[in-house]
């Protein structure tokens, strides 16, 4: 099966449990809460927690409460997430606080944040043991999400554009531990051993990176139609990512000029912008980035080296597909 088809299955499966659990009453406050899932979303998180149980031997049940829990957390952080970027669109709808209100998105994102470990704590089919160890991981994580979270807002606030180094720093706490976390919690899930855990968190923290990557570089050479975010949104918005601290850094003279006569400037024209893209993209930046992308394939594949089976080929589909992605 086509890994694309895989991860669709896979999500009708989580949208099931997901649609059962976000329900009650007031509705508008559960409306609120389910609005960015029932319009999209990959699943990409509950597949890693599902997969990654299914490539250590455990049972899909035994899994799928923690692989809804986490597109709980998930979703919880991307609604925080548009009020903080003061973003108006997701999934091509409104975000959650321009559809309903801010204080119900406020209240949307803890429902979804709080539902998560009682989903864990009430629904999983695992005894008291794992589910403690799994409410212990993702808890950790959701601390090191906010810290990373505040990490890309210091960057937006600070004039001095960050290291290379700073800004996986600031990734790996922003995007990439959730990954972690789902890989990890699958292994749990499995009632494995903590070499396992360790291993599937290398892959999941890896995979992470690559993705938070792939989407900055989409942000700058992404194609609009597939993205359906405008063309150069970041530079304009002055985002601090991977491939602008490399063309910034990189750039000399007049194509330095060209980069930061848009870089932050919100009325910057589309040929203004289309200029920069093409001078960032002259410099090579995109060559560096996917070199830095292969770096950390390598990593994330050496981590699941001692496994095999047909969940083993999905997930490295998964990366692969993660690697290409062009939405
Ligand atoms: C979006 O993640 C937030 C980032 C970490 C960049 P996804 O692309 O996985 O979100 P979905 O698929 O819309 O849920
Ligand atoms: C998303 O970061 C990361 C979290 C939600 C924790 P961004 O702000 O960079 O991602 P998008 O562009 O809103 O999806
Ligand atoms: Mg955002
Ligand atoms: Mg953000």
């Amino acid at each position: 099966m086509k890994v694309s088809n895989s991860i669709k299955k896979n999500a009708g499966f989580v949208n099931k449990f997901l649609k059962k659990e976000l329900k009650g009453n007031p509705k508008q406050l559960y409306d609120a809460a389910s609005h960015l899932i029932l319009h999209g979303g990959k699943r990409l998180r509950p597949f890693l927690v599902l997969k990654s149980c299914q490539m250590l031997g455990g049972r899909q049940s035994d899994a799928i409460a923690a692989a809804s829990a986490v597109e709980m957390i998930h979703n919880f952080t991307l609604v925080h997430d548009d009020i903080m970027d003061n973003d108006e669109m997701r999934h091509g709808v409104p975000t959650t606080h321009k559809k309903f209100d801010m204080p119900l998105a406020i209240l949307a994102g803890d429902v979804l944040y709080s539902k998560a470990y009682h989903t864990i704590s009430s629904k999983s089919k695992l005894s008291s043991n794992y589910t403690t160890q799994l409410v212990s991981k993702l808890s950790k994580t959701c601390v090191e999400i906010c810290e990373g979270q505040v990490g890309d807002i210091k960057f937006a606030e600070n004039k001095r554009i960050p290291t290379g180094k700073e800004y996986i720093k600031m990734i790996e706490k922003k995007t990439a531990v959730l990954f972690e976390v789902s890989c990890a919690m699958g292994a749990i899930c499995a009632k494995r051993k903590q070499k396992d855990v360790k291993n599937l968190s290398s892959f999941g923290k890896n995979l992470g990176i690559i993705f938070q990557i792939t989407d900055d570089l989409l942000g700058i050479i992404g194609d609009s139609k597939i993205t359906k975010k405008p063309v150069g949104n970041d530079i304009r918005e002055g985002k601090k990512t991977l491939p602008i601290i490399l063309a910034i850094r990189k750039a000399k003279g007049k194509n330095k000029k060209i980069i930061l006569r848009v870089f932050g400037n919100s009325k910057a024209s589309k040929q203004q912008i289309h200029l920069a893209v093409n001078v960032i993209r002259s410099l090579g930046v995109e060559e560096e980035v996917g070199n830095m992308i292969l770096k950390y394939a390598q990593r994330a594949k050496k981590s699941l080296s001692s496994y095999t089976g047909t969940a083993k080929n999905e997930i490295i589909s998964l990366l692969d597909f993660v690697i290409k992605r062009r939405l």
